[in-house]
């Protein structure tokens, strides 16, 4: 955690350059500033949101924030820097930008049989001219870490573009539908389905499972319902408990669609 960022991106003034065109919702794009210091950062005023039926309760802004904040508690930090803040359009969220790089060194589409060594195969399909294709992602820690992260909100949305690699650090991003009490993993990251928990990832799995019972649970309070904040120590626990990753459903739903 850098308290100075969160300071920052907190009573910064916020000054609109953009919005992010791909994005489904109002996503912008600005500075942020506050004495003479400024970052680039993401803005989503809750006033920007689609209602979604299946998310009748609180906002994305909100779960992006709680996402952040069980990401710190983690340790791990893999999710840039996202506050709650009032802004140029309201009450949302604000995140600082990460400039990324092709993360196509993690993640990537390829024709099958080609999976490098220590790659771990996704799914297959057919590309556009009938060819199979495979989508496979690195066996590497910090994807593991994230995709242990996704576990515990439930994250219904971890698809590339959600991914973004900076130097030696990997970001997960859009955060807006994560939390839901039901199962509603879509993810990208399932290379690891079945697979026994890592030492470093149980340890922090229990660390969760205990503070989402103390203050962490008392924080996301402000941003997802208590029922949320429940579901999520439940997710915690099985992981514990079952000592393994989750596989995928078999409705056919646990693929993000692109996964890119
Ligand atoms: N904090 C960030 N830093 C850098 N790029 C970002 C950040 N947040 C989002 N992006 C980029 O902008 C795209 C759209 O943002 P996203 O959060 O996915 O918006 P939406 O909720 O509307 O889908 C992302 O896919 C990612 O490429
Ligand atoms: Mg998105």
């Amino acid at each position: 955690m850098n308290p100075d960022t969160e300071v920052l991106l907190t009573t910064g003034a916020i000054e609109i350059s953009g919005r992010l065109v791909e994005a489904s919702n109002a996503t912008l794009f600005g500075t942020v500033s506050l004495d003479g210091v400024s970052a680039e950062c993401v803005y989503k005023p809750i006033r920007g949101e689609r209602p979604l039926w299946d998310f009748p309760d609180g906002t994305l802004a909100g779960r992006e924030v709680a996402t952040y904040l069980l990401s710190e508690a983690s340790g791990w930090s893999l999710v840039p820097p996202t506050v709650f803040r009032d802004g140029p359009f309201g009450p949302g969220m604000c995140q600082l930008w990460i400039d990324s790089e092709d993360i196509s060194s993690l993640l990537d589409i390829m024709r099958a049989g080609s999976v490098p060594a220590g790659w771990l195969q996704v799914f297959e399909g057919y590309g556009a001219d009938g060819e199979e294709v495979v989508v496979a992602h690195a066996d590497d820690e910090r994807l593991r870490r994230l995709a242990v992260l996704d576990v515990v909100s439930n994250n219904a949305d971890r698809k590339g573009g959600h991914l973004l690699l900076s130097g030696d650090r990997l970001y997960g991003v859009d955060h807006g539908i994560c939390w839901h009490g039901d199962n509603k993993l879509r993810t990208i990251l399932w290379g690891w389905a079945g697979d026994r928990l890592p030492d470093d990832a149980r340890e922090v799995v229990e660390k969760l499972h205990s503070d989402l019972d103390g203050d962490l649970g008392e924080q996301l309070c402000d941003y997802i319902t208590l029922d949320e904040v429940i579901a999520a120590r439940r997710r915690a626990d099985r992981l514990l408990r079952t000592g393994r990753f989750p596989s995928p459903r078999p409705d056919g739903r646990a693929i993000p669609w692109p996964p890119f």
